[in-house]
């Protein structure tokens, strides 16, 4: 198989989120079952420079500016393809976003680009050496792939699978996009048209062969109306053909054993060497020491990921005698509240707004408790890399969170984490009472952490459900 997986994101070259981390994990552990994958990706500003000259060049379409390709590998090893389209990708600011945090104006032409040169390369129109028979593309910015496989007029027999890793984003312009972006007006009647608008989204699953998402629970949920945002319809009318299949982790990248980051490394038999990494982190962090426990944070600042929620509870925190560290960048008003409980209670709370890859290590590695009261999450990446560092989760039952964290059972003292059910301050709360009570006995707390370190969250068994998907679409 030649597996063409098409990204807007992959570590470490570009990360707003877990994406980034499984664009590159996903294609090495597909690797290293045999298959022939590369990576599609653009050459953002931050990108490093390909190296070798282009391999290929795309020529422009209506609408849309000629484009190069350029070979360069990931420092795994795989080997990626360096979308080169500089008026498109080459500025200042994230992949989505300005540096002021505005979605960029021309974002639709931008991923429709990523689009139409995954399926430039999988047609008889590029004269490429390496043609792929699968066009693995991933959320609303690459899911125009099989629409462009479709629509595009040029002869191609690869297969197509369309990957949501968050149905949030649906890629969402208005119709007279589609003129702008040299597809025809069948395109937006046949695939495209969202309740007058055009939907990138949409249009992806629709036309692709197969459809998966990153855990069975979220497959199961956004069928629902209540969690399938607008698309729960189109979804159900696919089922036969959409797979929850759960995210793995790089267990090379996340291993507290090896982790250059931390400032000692550990494993299940030598948790003490933990606690080096917890005094390590109140230090930068500029927290006062002390034996009470500590809570981490790491993610977007979205209502997703329910930081209001910690937000609410934070008083009540301060008074079970926890200290609390965020790391996150997002929306303007979750950034200025965390700025404020940190100016407000320097010595309960501390804060790094911005991206920071040595952080979100340190503080996987030495907080005991990580918070992830997310309002939905198709998989989660951090309550997997805590579990694996010792750091015993806090997870709202939703999505991936349910299918790769043990509830804590106080019958029997199993589990891995703490899980609580409805998104509101109180059952937090509730939920981080009682895993603090656990916290106070070691043995008990010991057990759970090992319960967690001990498990498998590599990408083999998901790695080898993806290559049968699709070798099944050539069947
Ligand atoms: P999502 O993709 O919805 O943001 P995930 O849990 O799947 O959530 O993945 C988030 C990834 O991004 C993790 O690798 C996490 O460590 C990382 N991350 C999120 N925010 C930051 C940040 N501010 N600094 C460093 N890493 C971050
Ligand atoms: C998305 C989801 C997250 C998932 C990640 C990787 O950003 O929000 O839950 O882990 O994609 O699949």
């Amino acid at each position: 198989e030649r597996v063409l997986f098409v990204t807007s994101e992959c570590a470490p070259w570009s990360k707003t989120g877990g994406l980034a981390d499984v664009s590159s994990s996903l294609p090495y552990a597909l690797r290293e079952l045999g298959l022939d994958v590369r990576v599609l990706v653009p050459a953002y500003s931050s990108t490093p420079p390909a190296p070798a000259a282009p391999i290929a060049v795309m020529p422009p379409s209506a609408g849309l500016p000629g484009a190069s390709l350029a070979e360069a590998t990931l420092p795994n090893g795989v080997p990626a393809l360096l979308l080169q389209s500089p008026s498109l990708y080459a500025r200042p600011g994230g992949p989505y976003q300005t540096e002021t945090g505005s979605d960029w104006p021309d974002n639709a032409k931008r991923f429709a680009q990523l689009a139409r040169a995954a399926a430039w390369l999988a047609s008889e129109e590029s004269d490429t050496p390496w043609r792929p028979t699968v066009v693995h593309a991933n959320d609303w910015q690459a899911s125009m792939a099989p629409v462009y496989l479709r629509h595009s007029g040029s002869k191609t027999a690869a297969r197509s699978v369309v990957t949501i890793h968050n149905l949030a984003f649906q890629g969402l312009f208005d119709a007279d996009v589609v003129a702008a972006i040299g597809l025809p007006p069948e395109a937006f009647a046949s695939s495209l048209e969202y309740y007058g608008r055009c939907s990138f989204l949409k249009g992806g699953l629709v036309t692709a062969d197969a459809i998966t998402t990153v855990s069975p629970t979220y497959a199961a949920e956004i069928q629902t109306e209540a969690e399938g945002m607008g698309m729960a319809g189109i979804l159900r009318s696919r089922a036969r053909n959409l797979h929850g299949i759960v995210n793995g982790i790089d267990t090379a990248a996340w291993d507290p054993s090896k982790d250059s980051f931390l400032a000692r490394t550990f494993d299940a038999d030598r948790l003490d060497a933990k606690r080096e990494n917890t005094a390590a982190l109140r230090e930068r962090m500029g927290l006062p020491a002390s034996d009470g426990p500590l809570l981490g944070m790491v993610s977007r600042l979205a209502k997703q990921k329910g930081t209001d929620l910690v937000l609410a509870i934070a008083p009540a925190l301060e008074s079970l005698g926890a200290q609390v560290v965020f790391l996150g960048a997002g929306d303007a008003d979750l950034e200025e509240a965390i700025r404020a409980l940190v100016a407000s209670r320097p010595s309960f709370a501390a804060a790094h707004v911005g991206f920071d890859e040595s952080l979100a290590h340190q503080i996987e590695a030495g907080a005991d408790l990580f918070l992830m009261p997310s309002r939905f999450e198709p998989c989660g990446m951090n309550q997997m890399y805590s579990q694996r560092y010792g750091t015993v989760p806090v997870v709202r039952s939703t999505g991936g969170l349910v299918d790769t964290v043990v509830p804590y059972d106080a019958a029997t003292g199993k589990g891995t984490g703490f899980a609580f059910r409805d998104p509101t301050p109180d059952a937090l709360l509730a939920c981080i009472t009682q895993a603090l009570e656990i916290f106070k006995s070691r043995d008990a707390w010991r057990t759970i952490q090992r319960a967690g370190m001990a498990r498998d969250f590599s990408w083999n068994a998901s790695a080898r459900r993806y290559a049968d998907l699709y070798s099944s679409l050539h069947e």
